[in-house]
């Protein structure tokens, strides 16, 4: 195999498992010029040190999108552009401060814990409805509908209205996939048109009846009579945390409690000291990292460990391979509530998870319920169904079994 294709994230066995690759990147070239062209960062030293780094910016996605147009016969990606063009994950400073600005106060820890409740409720009724069955999809019944809910139930959307939302974010997830085909891109500018039609019909509704609750009657809010906002903005915003809301916790949840099933002294251990939940959790997201990759662009040639980045080129900064990084865990393939965790997890530098305080809230109370409520929970299947995506780490389904009470 040639050198620069030891990264080959499109095979399905690195879909399956990529940390025998990532364990060969960090020690054979940890950073590595891969077939992609892009430079591929495995060591936690160096991807923490190039997340704080102001000479690396995110990724210039939007504005390429909008390049592709040409290539396109009688297709059309602005819509697909225009809504992510209003993403975190996709501004500079200024506009990055002003806009996460208006929302972090709705993601603070304080407001994050007075969900604490609803978020119980919710993982105790999905949970009800399959008690009696003896079986559960892991991924259909609980960790997919219990993120889905609760974005649904932050932004004021109507409930009913979650198994659509679900379909939409599984699919635009894939927007951070890249390279990706035209038609990949099309499709996705098609349901991007779908979700923003949505969006568009709700907020009309809620235009003039305050009696709506949730960020997206704030956000209008801080539109109309603020001029804080535009309604393109608006609409990228809610959409994106559709999307991450969603599919982020969601893998996070099944690789945790896939993790958990693997090795079940573990699971043993967290079901006897359900106090250490929040260690455990950390620990389940350094091993199994739902996030796997992450995008930023050179802004200047920048020279590390003697491999020359030149300006505008791409890195790729695989956050489970340095969560993996034996130079800065003890023993990192070995599952250890006891260990001092960081947050790589979520990133770092400016563009840390604006989501972390529900995230890990979200973990920690399914996992602890489904430990107290499904004590002998057994895995059903042998082959694991991983979506393929370059970017989170997540399964499609997890079929598991265990003796209902
Ligand atoms: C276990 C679950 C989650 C993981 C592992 C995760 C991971 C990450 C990572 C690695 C980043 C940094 C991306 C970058 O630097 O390019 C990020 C950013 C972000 N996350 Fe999360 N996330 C999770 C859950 C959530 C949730 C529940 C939400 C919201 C409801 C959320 C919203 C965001 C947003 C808006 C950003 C962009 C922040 C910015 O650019 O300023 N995340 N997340």
């Amino acid at each position: 195999m040639g050198k620069n294709k030891l990264f080959n994230p499109f095979s399905s066995e690195f879909h399956q498992n990529p940390y025998a690759t990532y364990d060969k990147l960090r020690e054979e070239d940890p950073i590595h010029w891969s077939f992609l062209h892009a430079w591929v960062i495995t060591r936690y030293e160096d991807v923490d040190k190039i997340l704080k780094d102001n000479r690396f910016q995110v990724d210039d996605l939007p504005m390429r999108l909008e390049g592709k147009n040409i290539y396109l016969q009688g297709g059309d990606l602005s819509t697909l552009a225009t809504t992510i063009d209003k993403w975190l994950f996709f501004q500079k400073v200024p506009d990055h401060t002003r806009l996460r600005g208006l929302v972090s106060k709705v993601f603070s820890p304080h407001a994050v814990e007075i969900m604490e409740e609803k978020i119980k409720k919710t993982v105790n009724e999905l949970l009800d409805k399959v008690i009696d069955t003896g079986k559960i999809d892991l991924i259909k019944d609980l960790a997919s509908p219990l993120p889905a809910i609760t974005v649904t139930q932050i932004l004021g959307l109507p409930l009913e209205d979650y198994d659509n939302l679900i379909r939409w974010s599984y699919d635009l997830f894939f927007v951070f996939d890249q390279p990706m085909s035209l038609e990949g891109y099309q499709r996705q500018n098609e349901i991007a048109i779908e979700t923003r039609n949505y969006l568009l019909d709700f907020m009309a509704k809620i235009e003039n009846s305050p009696q709506y609750e949730g960020l997206i009657s704030q956000l209008m809010k801080a539109k109309n009579e603020h001029n804080q906002l535009t309604e393109d903005e608006i609409l990228g915003f809610c959409i994106m945390l559709l999307i991450v809301g969603q599919e982020t916790t969601k893998s996070f949840i099944g690789n945790g409690m896939l993790a958990l099933l693997q090795q079940p002294e573990k699971f043993e251990e967290l079901k006897n000291k359900p106090h250490i939940i929040k260690e455990a959790v950390e620990e389940l997201l350094r091993y199994d990292t739902p996030v796997q990759v992450i995008a930023r662009i050179a802004q200047e040639d920048v020279v590390i460990k003697g491999k020359n980045i030149k300006k505008g080129d791409k890195v790729i900064l695989c956050l489970g391979a340095a969560n993996r990084d034996s130079e800065k865990f003890f023993q990192p393939d070995i599952l250890n509530f006891e260990r001092v965790n960081y947050n790589l997890p979520f990133g770092g530098g400016i563009h840390f998870c604006l989501g972390v305080f529900l995230a890990r809230l979200q973990g920690q109370i399914a996992i602890k319920i489904l430990l107290e409520r499904l004590p002998h929970l057994q895995l059903a299947t042998e082959k694991l169904d991983w979506r393929e995506s370059i970017t989170l780490r997540g399964l499609k389904s997890l079929p598991l079994t265990f003796l209902s009470p």
